[in-house]
């Protein structure tokens, strides 16, 4: 929407020139290497960004947000830059920890993990219940896009999925996990969704086979620090394989600094299921990615008690579209 000034990102180089409903939902562009990126932004939503190429000084590169929905910016609308290959994408960091589309809390994803888990038993049911306020689902969620068909490796039981169906946010989804007894408990669970059909988790390890085809979104939410440090490419490289064109791996895992944070995580892992834990770098998680044609899209970090989050988004891009 055209309005005045709404304020400048701190960072150099990235110009916010019009108005925004509420400057909580500003983005910001982390250009590398160019200059004047111009961010139109209206009803809380970014709809264009406009690059004058640092490079060539000639082009101008748009993306365009596709539709209202806040998702990951389209393919460049205008001009390919003329001497880059793809460097022209840039990368989309959310400035706050809010959760856009449906405005989530930690709270809402408790209230639905109420809801979800009501006729389950035992302490599994309260480890689901309290899982929203130690891991950021109120904000992982809004990085799916609608409509999509989902793969999550190592679900548990099945948190992620269930409350994705319950918002309706999702099209389809397969869970699977090497725990026998959650996903028991994700399967009843399942079973009260009005569309229950199109939910389906299955018990196995990721060392076996994986259910077949490929997925919008691939999600890896906590599941690699409890492999071991040698398993952890192959697991990253096969999730990457079931990602389709122009889907994403959402990768979620415990960050290795600061220590006293990753110590405290570890002590919980020690203490809650005796497991010794391996933290992966997201460098190393993203070249992995990078060896399978993923590109990061966006990266971010969250801290929630003595916890820190850290997830990035890596993407199919399909040069044909
Ligand atoms: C911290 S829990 C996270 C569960 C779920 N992703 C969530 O965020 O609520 C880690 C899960 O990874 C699963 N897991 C660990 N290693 C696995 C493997 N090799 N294959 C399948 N699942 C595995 C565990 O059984 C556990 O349910």
């Amino acid at each position: 929407m055209p309005g005045k000034m709404a304020r400048s990102d701190p960072r150099p180089s990235v110009r916010v020139t019009r108005g925004v409903g509420s400057g909580q939902h500003l983005a910001s562009v982390l250009q590398e290497g160019r200059e004047n990126a111009n961010i139109d932004a209206g009803l809380g939503f970014i709809w264009r960004i406009s690059v004058h190429c640092s490079k060539c000084k000639v082009c101008l590169m748009e993306l365009w947000q596709a539709t209202l929905r806040r998702e990951t910016i389209a393919r460049p609308a205008a001009v390919k830059h003329p001497l880059a290959t793809d460097d022209w994408r840039l990368r989309m960091t959310v400035l706050d920890d809010t959760s856009f589309r449906n405005r989530l809390t930690v709270t809402d994803v408790v209230r639905l993990a109420r809801t979800i888990y009501s006729d389950a038993h035992g302490g599994i049911k309260y480890k689901q219940i309290l899982r929203p306020y130690v891991c950021p689902f109120h904000i992982l969620v809004d990085l799916i896009p609608l409509e999509a068909n989902i793969l999550d490796v190592g679900c548990g039981a099945g948190l992620f999925i269930l409350v994705l169906a319950r918002l309706g946010r999702i099209q389809s989804a397969v869970g699977f996990d090497a725990d026998q007894l959650a996903i028991q408990v994700a399967q009843g669970a399942a079973q009260k969704l009005p569309k229950s059909e199109r939910i389906r988790f299955e018990h196995r390890d990721a060392a076996e086979i994986w259910p077949a085809g490929r997925f919008d979104v691939v999600c890896l939410i906590d599941v690699m620090h409890h492999l071991r440090p040698e398993q952890q490419a192959e697991l990253l490289m096969t999730a990457a394989e079931h990602v389709a064109d122009n889907g994403i791996l959402l990768y979620k895992d415990m960050a290795r600094r600061p220590h006293w944070r990753a110590w405290a995580n570890r002590l919980h892992d020690l203490l809650s299921v005796g497991e010794w834990i391996y933290y992966a770098k997201l460098d190393d998680v993203i070249s992995w990615g990078r060896r399978k044609g993923l590109r990061v899209d966006r990266t971010g970090s969250i801290d929630m008690l003595w916890y820190r989050h850290e997830w990035c988004i890596l993407r199919r891009w399909n040069e044909k579209t």
